[in-house]
């Protein structure tokens, strides 16, 4: 038995299997019922006592080996049918449709440029932020009631338990780090996403983009803002569209005032999505205080310096009558093919 056992082993290992047909005849000649194998079980109960257990732990080997055989040219034939299936040169071409850029890049983009062409240099800042930068250098320290203005997600930081770390609520933190390591003249935006921990809603999303704008240098005045920021709206709405500011608060700006335009789809008249007052809300704005020239070491005596915040999700519904901000996000191709 010990010879058939040789023999069978080296038949199994020079067998050729190249295709389905050569496979299921393996299948046959080895390990089917009838097969050599198999057989080999029936004359292992005729063997003597003492040599069972060699020629048993043998043919199990065998029959091992032959199996893996089998199992290894099985799947490495279905997988070449099922390449020649993938590349049937027979069937009709597949229609690949190019991507194009979301609106929010596009709408980003376009902000960008209109921006750059008046001398704004971009930069960047981290969307995990330190505390410090997010709120303390805007003059909102901790337990300042105005830190309640942004519901903010905390983050616990495992390799930095000492500084305290929140997903930004804004982009105002770029303001101080530029401020930081640069000299005046600044004169940058910086394009972003932010985070809040705010109930969603038509107009209300917990992740969004904003644009950071920041200037400073000697005499710069509420005029220069406002000269900005209309030129930016005539740009992006268009000649007719126009601009107000209203007071209202910042920690870190003052005074402080609030961009409106005039509605663009009823042109001022009223409508309901303007709660018809003719005038739509688009971002934050204001003077740096001085507090925050302080924390950064410039002297509020010599300079002065306006920033602005303006969300891109709310700028973009109004220039192309979105009513939904999650539509943004949906990722629905009938949306996302309109622009
Ligand atoms: C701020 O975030 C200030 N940092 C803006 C600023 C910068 C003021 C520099 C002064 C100087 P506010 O929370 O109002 O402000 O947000 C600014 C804009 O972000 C809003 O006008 C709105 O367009 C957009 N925004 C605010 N919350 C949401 C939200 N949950 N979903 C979508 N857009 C939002």
């Amino acid at each position: 038995m010990q010879s058939g056992l040789k023999d069978i082993e080296s038949q199994i290992g020079e067998y050729k299997i190249g295709n389905k047909d050569e496979l299921e005849s393996f299948r046959l000649k080895f390990i089917s019922r009838n097969g050599l194998v198999t057989k080999l079980f029936d004359d292992l109960k005729s063997a003597s006592k003492e040599d069972k257990p060699l020629l048993g732990r043998q043919l199990n080997e065998i029959k091992k080996l032959a199996e893996e055989k089998f199992n290894s040219h099985k799947l490495r034939i279905e997988e070449s049918e099922l390449r020649r299936e993938e590349s049937d040169l027979t069937l009709p071409g597949r229609n690949f449709s190019p991507g194009s850029e979301h609106i929010l890049i596009q709408t980003l983009n376009e902000f960008v440029r209109i921006f750059r062409e008046i001398g704004f240099k971009v930069t960047d800042g981290p969307e995990l932020e330190e505390e410090f930068y997010n709120f303390d250098a805007l003059n909102t320290p901790e337990h300042h009631p105005a830190r309640d203005m942004q519901d903010t997600f905390y983050v616990q930081h495992k390799a930095d338990k000492k500084k305290k770390y929140v997903l930004r609520t804004h982009t105002s933190p770029v303001q101080i780090r530029t401020m930081l390591a640069n000299k005046p003249p600044i004169r940058i935006i910086c394009p972003g996403k932010v985070f809040r921990n705010e109930t969603v809603t038509y107009k209300n999303y917990f992740m969004f983009h904003q644009v950071e704008g920041l200037y400073v240098d000697k005499n710069v005045s509420m005029r220069d803002l406002k000269g900005v920021l209309s030129h930016f709206v005539k740009k992006f709405y268009g000649e007719n569209t126009k601009s107000r500011f209203i007071p209202t608060f910042f920690p870190f700006t003052e005074p402080s005032a609030q961009l409106d335009i005039s509605c663009i789809l009823c042109k001022g008249k009223g409508c309901k999505t303007c709660k018809n007052t003719g005038w739509l809300e688009v971002g934050g704005s204001g003077m740096v205080d001085p507090n925050v020239f302080k924390a950064v070491g410039y002297d509020p005596e010599v300079y002065s310096g306006y920033a602005f915040g303006l969300g891109i999700e709310r700028i973009a519904m109004l220039k192309y009558g979105i009513k939904d901000i999650r539509t943004f996000y949906i990722n629905d191709v009938r949306f996302l093919e309109q622009f």
